[in-house]
């Protein structure tokens, strides 16, 4: 077992014991027929461009997976890989995915198009992704069809002969050639990063909104940032979701190029100039975020440019609609922008410094976690009280919380204009192991779920306040919880997650 793997491990169950004493019974794993619906009256912080109405998200629990979904832009992957994806799923459980993947950031150039079969087993909700359903595939069939001779010659360079020569080598552009019946074919498709493991987790939200409209959209699991890991990883965060064909967000130019088309053709997106980075203002999450190591957050960041200074509020959940804050972290320092990413066209790199962090404990679990820590380890020990905002900074970070000051991290950031001519801010996706960008080489080939643009001159509630979020489904019930946290501090007495909070 890989230190990395032990990290996470440990990582994650301290997230899930976290959620076990926060109320939800750890080994209650809901069955299938439980209705899970949960609902959330999002007003968010930044009040005048997110959704401002109110609007509803309920998930079910099995999620109905019937229909079409489809990507809403081009997608980034880590490696880069840059895709767009289009997934039927039939009544029969039998699916068909249409994954189109291209040379350019921009999804303007299609390289090649894999059309892959199978069949979907949903089993029980995951007891690890709160909210997701777990699922077996069973692939029948993954054809490729290559789109031109250079986007053959790219891919044949740099696959293993072996796998070449009896299948990849023999392919006609425009035909389709199917991968999956033969070993060779098989070889190619692991060497190619090729994994169907996505589908392992699902969850399929709905958005009520207030003025009668619904939108669907399809959660998969997370694709491992570490190439090596890939094929073999299992998700335990979502990708950026797929937006249903029936109740998607109006209009979508994209979704109706995706739509419409085939392995043998392919989408071609519309060219999009690039927005020029400047990170200025305020940026917010547009939903309750989730990451592989089963956290729930939002983000939100105010830049300085002119300083060069930053700051950034994570606020942590144990659910997965964001309704029960565990704790808040603010980190700020400065930040140097760098020069434009070679591996991603359109992204540009920054460094980052983190000198600051304080942390407030939204919750008794975590206070009495934070509180039962060694002295100098993690702020004023015996003096954390729920509610209460600690500096981090004459500890040095925080040993329980892997965080350690100063840090510096290696970034990548985009900025974006949606079709709605909003602004998005794009940041480079965390190592999925948890561990830190904090060299060059760990610098994020994707991103995490875009940020948006607050309009200026608006106040925001005070970080650790969290008012915005109303539902309260879930009952807290700290029974037993000293118990736990005794367990917990012993099992982290020596143990140190990374620092997976930053951006
Ligand atoms: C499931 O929960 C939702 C929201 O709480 C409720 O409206 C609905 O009636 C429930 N469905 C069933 C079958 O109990
Ligand atoms: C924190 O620890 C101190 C010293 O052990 C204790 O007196 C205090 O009650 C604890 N506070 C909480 C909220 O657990």
């Amino acid at each position: 077992m890989s230190k990395a793997h032990m990290l996470r491990g440990v990582c994650l169950l301290w997230q899930v014991a976290l959620m076990t004493a926060a109320g939800s019974k750890l080994w209650d794993v809901p069955t299938t027929s439980n209705n899970l619906s949960e609902s959330l009256q999002w007003q968010p912080h930044c009040h005048h461009r997110l959704l401002q109405d109110g609007v509803r998200i309920t998930a079910e629990i099995p999620p109905k997976l019937e229909g079409t979904w489809l990507s809403t832009r081009c997608e980034v992957r880590p490696g880069p890989e840059f895709l767009t994806r289009s997934y039927t799923f039939h009544p029969t459980r039998h699916f068909q995915a249409l994954q189109h993947y291209y040379s350019d950031s921009g999804c303007e150039d299609p390289a090649y198009s894999l059309l892959i079969q199978g069949k979907l087993r949903l089993r029980q909700a995951s007891w690890i992704t709160r909210g997701a359903t777990e699922a077996n595939h069973h692939l029948t069939k993954v054809a490729i069809v290559v789109h031109s001779l250079a986007a053959k010659q790219r891919l044949v360079s740099r696959l293993p002969p072996s796998c070449v020569a009896p299948t990849l080598g023999r392919v006609v552009t425009g035909k389709p050639h199917d991968l999956h019946n033969t070993r060779a074919g098989r070889a190619c498709l692991a060497a190619m990063g090729f994994s169907m493991m996505e589908m392992d987790v699902v969850r399929v939200e709905t958005q009520h909104h207030n003025h009668g409209g619904e939108i669907q959209e399809l959660f998969l699991g997370d694709i491992q940032t570490d190439w090596t890991q890939r094929t073999h990883y299992r998700p335990t965060g979502y990708q950026q979701p797929l937006q249903s064909a029936m109740h998607h967000i109006h209009p979508c130019p994209v979704c109706a190029l995706v739509y419409r088309s085939t392995e043998q053709h392919p989408p071609v997106l519309p060219h999009r100039p690039q927005a020029p980075i400047s990170l200025a203002r305020r940026w917010v999450s547009q939903q309750c975020e989730t990451r592989p190591t089963v956290l729930f957050l939002t983000r939100e960041f105010d830049f300085n440019p002119d300083q060069h200074s930053w700051e950034g509020i994570y606020r942590h959940y144990s659910d997965p609609i964001c309704s029960q804050s565990t704790f808040t972290l603010r980190a700020s320092g400065h930040y140097a922008q760098g020069n434009p990413s070679v591996k991603v066209p359109g992204a540009t790199e920054f460094v980052f410094k983190v000198t600051e962090v304080r942390v407030t404990a939204e919750d008794e679990p975590t206070t009495k976690l934070l509180n039962g820590t060694k002295m100098g380890k993690c702020g004023r020990a015996g003096a954390w009280e729920v509610g209460v905002e600690q500096d981090l900074s004459p500890t040095h970070g925080c040993t329980v919380l892997g965080i350690k000051l100063p840090h510096k991290e290696y970034e990548l950031f985009k900025v974006e204009l949606d079709h709605r001519r909003h602004l998005l801010l794009y940041v480079g996706e965390r190592p999925t192991d948890g561990s830190s960008p904090d060299r060059p080489s760990r610098r994020a080939t994707s991103f995490q779920p875009p940020l948006m643009l607050c309009s200026g001159g608006e106040t925001l509630p005070s970080s650790r306040n969290s008012s915005g979020f109303n539902s309260k489904q879930v009952q807290v019930d700290t029974n037993g919880t000293g118990r736990l946290t005794q367990i917990l501090l012993v099992v982290l007495g020596s143990a140190v997650c990374s620092w997976i909070w930053l951006f």
